[in-house]
């Protein structure tokens, strides 16, 4: 992963919580309300990937017993990880493509409901995204995937008269990468060195040009199934890499009135919203999740991700999830047979910092970005619950960001998944008892490799004991040890 020059280690360090009195009489630990549902705590635990489905997408008892050991922390709300609504190959990813997913899906809201003896709300993360390929070899490229044009032959160093294509692939292999690169264009060029990789701009692939008639439907019909499984609501996956970003991206040039300009780039994302409100219930919840800066040249900052909260809320939206970064644009180049993956460059800093960071630290980057974005949806009136994620740890850190009206609720990824039951110990008056994370990213480096994902503080602890369910290499436990309120001991 890409770190700051600057290089300066951060240790996590909490030494105060609250006693159970102060945790009850806080705001983290006190009710909101998000659209039609009630959350018993501003507490909020943000979709992560875990790699515990299998190549068909479904629920696995791998994935129920993920989830169920999130919600014996008692969270307020968790969202399950990113969930495919096309009814596609996707690898290990979960999906909610196809009614037969509709079984699984009812069972890990059961599960997730029984743990938590229905003190956690659930949604699922929806998600849409554009074809990608692994990185060529060259050979390969050079022989078989590159689609020959009449420019291939003039642009040699030695130009071939005759339209010989063997004669060209030959001549192309034996270039230098420097003359490879100036023959080549440069989404070619792109290919061979990154792999192939769908935008939202190709519109003269007649399936990307088509993209807005499709995805209203695909996500409407997600949140369907979503609302029939007994999800309370949905998250619109607008952030990071992915379709419906892109759409939002300054990035987005679309000629067709779905680019542009802001209101060109907002009108997909608020077609699908429009979309999926009406397939659902009143009583479902509907938001999304985007980003307060795309952290890339050209990309949004935050002055417009004010603007773009301001729309979606203005349209309706329950909630706003505020993340930030992650993007392909500046991922580092894959080896050859991998793929790009968007957590690896600065704008993938940016949304998982590590603890090697720079002056100002791993801990507070999304804080004034998701401040301003609330700020606006306030002074226009709007009171949307914008949730915030980000290095967030501690509870005086999360309390403070209430106090300071910064953030609605404060969402806690790799913290939860280093100590499930942070939400229930830090209620306790037990939050010396709390497992800190330490902004490692070994857990993110197993997202990247599509590996189980598991955190390195507990994932080799007592292996040797019966029962434990272990990853595929038997090498780490796929789920933290169970820890028991001292009631229940
Ligand atoms: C293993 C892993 C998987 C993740 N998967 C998702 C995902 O499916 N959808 C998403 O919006 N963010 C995903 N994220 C990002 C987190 O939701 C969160 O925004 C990020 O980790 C920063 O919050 P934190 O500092 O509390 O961890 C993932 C993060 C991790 C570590
Ligand atoms: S592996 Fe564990 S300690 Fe390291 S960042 Fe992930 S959750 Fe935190």
């Amino acid at each position: 992963m890409w770190k700051p020059q600057e290089r300066i280690k951060y240790t996590v360090v909490e030494d105060q919580w609250p006693t159970a009195k102060e945790a009850e009489d806080s705001q983290l630990f006190s009710p909101i309300q998000v659209g039609p549902m009630k959350l018993d705590s501003r507490t909020w635990v943000p979709a992560m990937v875990p790699w515990r489905s299998n190549e068909n997408g479904d629920v696995t008892e791998d994935v129920l017993a993920w989830y169920e050991r999130f919600a014996r922390g008692k969270p307020g709300l968790i969202v399950v990880e990113a969930t495919g609504i096309r009814d596609i190959p996707s690898g290990p990813l979960l999906r909610i493509s196809s009614d037969k997913y509709l079984a699984g899906l009812t069972s890990l809201v059961d599960t997730i409901k029984r743990a938590s003896k229905g003190e956690t709300r659930v949604l699922i993360q929806i998600i849409d995204f554009l074809q990608i390929r692994r990185r060529p070899d060259p050979t390969k490229y050079l022989d078989r995937h590159l689609t020959i044009r009449p420019e291939h032959y003039t642009a040699l160093p030695s130009p071939l008269d005759a339209k010989n294509e063997s004669a060209l692939r030959s001549a192309l292999k034996a270039l230098s990468l420097e003359q490879l690169e100036s023959v080549l264009s440069a989404k070619e060029w792109e290919d061979l060195q990154y792999g192939y990789r769908e935008r939202i701009t190709d519109t003269h692939l007649s399936h990307i040009a088509r993209l807005p008639e499709l995805l209203p439907q695909l996500f409407s019909a997600a949140a369907r199934r979503a609302e029939i499984a007994g999800f309370d609501g949905v998250e619109l996956h607008y952030a990071h890499a992915y379709t419906m970003a892109s759409y939002l991206s300054a990035t987005n040039t679309r000629k067709d009135g779905y680019g542009n300009t802001l209101k060109g780039r907002l009108r997909l994302p608020l077609e699908v919203y429009q979309a999926v409100r009406k397939s659902c219930s009143k009583n479902f919840v509907v938001g999304c999740r985007f980003l307060s800066d795309e952290i890339i040249n050209h990309g949004t900052r935050v002055h417009e991700a004010c603007l773009i909260a301001k729309a979606l809320a203005d349209a309706g939206m329950d909630f706003l999830s505020v993340s930030r970064g992650g993007k392909f644009d500046d991922a580092k180049q894959p080896r050859v047979g991998g793929a790009v993956y968007p957590y690896t460059g600065r704008s993938g800093y940016e949304c998982m910092p590590s603890y090697i960071s720079d002056a100002q630290g791993p801990f507070g980057r999304n804080v004034e970005p998701v401040s301003l974005i609330r700020e606006l949806l306030h002074q226009n009136g709007l009171n949307t619950p914008v949730v915030l994620a980000g290095g967030q740890y501690g509870f005086y850190q999360a309390e403070s960001l209430l106090k300071q009206n910064k953030a609605d609720i404060v969402g806690f990824a790799r913290q939860a998944l280093a100590d499930p039951d942070w939400f229930q110990k830090v209620k306790l008056g037990l939050g010396n008892q709390v497992r800190l994370c330490k902004y490692t990213n070994y857990c993110e480096g197993l997202d990247q490799k599509h590996k189980q994902v598991t955190c390195e503080l507990w994932d080799r602890e007592n292996l040797e004991q019966p029962g434990i369910d272990k990853s595929h290499d038997g090498k780490r436990r796929l789920l933290a040890p169970m820890w028991l309120p001292p009631v229940n001991r």
